[in-house]
Formats: C-alpha cells, structure tokens, sequence
C-alpha cells in the first residue's frame, strides 16, 4: 500500500469496523504474519522501510490470503503523522526496534520523547503501545521515555502476546535478558498539576 499524506480509512481498506493494530518496524514480518494469523478478528497495518522485509512479507499475505493486514513501505513515523488519525490504535508494536548501542548513536533510536508522545496521540484511549528490546539500556529507555508521556500508563499485558523472532532467539544465546514493556493510553489525561 503507498504512502500518502491522507488519513487512512480502516473502514474501506478492510471492508469492516475492527481493532486495528499498527507495527513499527515489522523486519522480516514473521512475527506480524503469526500475530495477524491468529487474530482474524483484528486489523493490522505493518511498517517497514527495508525492501526486501517487505517483499516477503506480502508474499506469504498472499500465499495465506490474509484479509487482516497490509503493508507500507515507509517510514513509521511519518505513517503515524500523517496516514493515522488521532485516537483510533487499538495498540502500536514495536518488536527490536534497531539499538544503536553507541552512545553517539542513541539519537538515532526511535523511542525518543517526541515519538512517545505521537504514538500515544494515535492510541485510542486503553490502547496499548508495546515494545521489545533484548538491549537492557534500551529498555531502560524505553521505560523512562514512555513513563514519563503523560498520556500513558503502565499496564502489565499487551493487545495480543508475541511470538518468538530471531531477535529474541539472538538476544536469548548472547545472555540479553529479554524485554517486554506494555503502556497504555490513560482513558482520560492526567489532571494538571
Ligand atoms: C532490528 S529489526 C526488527 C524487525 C522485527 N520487528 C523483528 O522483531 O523481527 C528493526 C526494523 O525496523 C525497521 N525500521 C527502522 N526504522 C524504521 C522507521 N522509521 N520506519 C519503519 N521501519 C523502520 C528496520 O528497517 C528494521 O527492519
């Protein structure tokens, strides 16, 4: 599906009202295609600058003839800005988003406050953001980042569970410890103080 800078209309591009789900970064899309497989109920939306990613990833949507998930190649964050409407994610994924482990390079990450606080704008309210990181001070960032968006709260669980990648895999036999981190969208915003 191309870029565009219009908003996206879940209703005509998947034909029915459903929770939609957006995936930062789905790489090779072996764990969007295993979430999108056991959640026919729920609509999907995959983002990934990487070609060839993108590539297999529509192979096996057609191969399986998936209705429930689409993908653009493009970058996530501009998706977000410009093809999401404000307050309508039923959850954001960010699975291993790349680490940049030079300190010189923590800018480049993509949980940044700014970030944080557009994907928490595009989450409906109860609306989950989760992200995961086999990097322990990504994770540390990551906490910070999203503890600190006022529009979000930790919660303990995510929209759907996430099946193992070959990140994880990787992060497994280096001794990572592996992270998981689940906020949500306040049902109201925290009152000023
Ligand atoms: C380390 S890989 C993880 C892939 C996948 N989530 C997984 O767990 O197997 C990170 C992916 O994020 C993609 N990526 C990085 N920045 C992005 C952006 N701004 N928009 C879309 N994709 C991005 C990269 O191309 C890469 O495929």
């Amino acid at each position: 599906m191309p870029f565009a800078e219009r908003l996206l209309n879940p209703h005509e591009l998947f034909g029915r009202a459903a929770p939609l789900v957006l995936e930062i970064g789905s790489g090779m899309g072996e764990t969007t295609l295993a979430i999108a497989k056991a959640h026919p109920e729920t609509d999907f939306v995959a983002i990934e600058v990487h070609g060839p990613g993108v590539g297999s990833l529509l192979n096996a949507i057609q191969r399986e003839t998936l209705a429930n998930l689409r993908v653009i190649r493009h970058d996530a964050l501009e998706v977000l800005e410009h093809m999401i409407a404000d307050d309508s994610l039923a959850a954001i994924h960010l699975f291993f988003p790349d680490p940049w482990p030079k300190t010189r390079h923590h800018k480049r990450r993509l949980v940044q406050r700014q970030n944080a606080a557009l994907m928490a704008r595009k989450l409906a309210p109860g609306g989950v953001v989760h992200a995961a990181t086999d990097w322990p001070d990504y994770a540390e960032q990551m906490q910070q980042v999203f503890a600190a968006e006022p529009l979000l709260e930790p919660v303990a669980r995510g929209f759907t569970a996430r099946p193992a990648t070959k990140f994880a895999a990787r992060g497994a036999r280096l001794g990572h410890p592996l992270r998981d981190l689940y906020f949500r969208r306040r049902q109201k915003p925290p009152a000023a103080r």
